[in-house]
């Protein structure tokens, strides 16, 4: 992966989350961190559930994505213009489902907000962890 970065030299590597197995260990955000940095391009990431710790509940439910945040992005929904084109981060994962995602009308609505101050950008690309459709009896 990091030689054929290296060799195509994107303008953009989007990272989709479950960067790391456990949220709880800052060790394994600190190594994420590292290759991702390693890549040397520009990245964007959301969080997956992964990223919020399964393990401890107070930091599930009162600082989900500290760790996250401190080693990562400062947000969860990054966003990045490249020319004509813009690239929005939308955080799918939620502290109250363990591995299901689910995208929220506020969020929705931020999207759009979000979007609108963009006008002249020709295209948008929407980044989640998750799938934006359930398949009946998989989850
Ligand atoms: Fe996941």
């Amino acid at each position: 992966m990091k030689r054929c970065i290296g060799r195509l030299k994107p303008d953009l590597v989007v990272v989709s989350g479950d960067l790391v197995q456990r949220a709880a260990f800052p060790a394994q955000f600190a190594r994420a961190r590292r290759f991702l940095d390693s890549l040397d391009r520009p990245y964007l990431s959301v969080p997956g559930n992964h990223e919020i710790s399964i393990l401890n509940p107070v930091h599930r439910f009162l600082q989900p994505y500290q760790l996250y945040k401190r080693f990562i992005h400062e947000t969860t929904e990054p966003q990045v213009r490249l020319g004509q084109l813009l690239v929005l981060g939308l955080d799918s994962s939620k502290p109250y489902l363990v591995h299901r995602g689910m995208v929220t009308a506020r969020q929705l609505a931020r999207l759009e907000l979000r979007i609108s101050e963009f006008p002249g950008v020709a295209r948008r690309i929407v980044v989640t962890h998750h799938p934006l459709l359930s398949f009946p009896g998989l989850w």
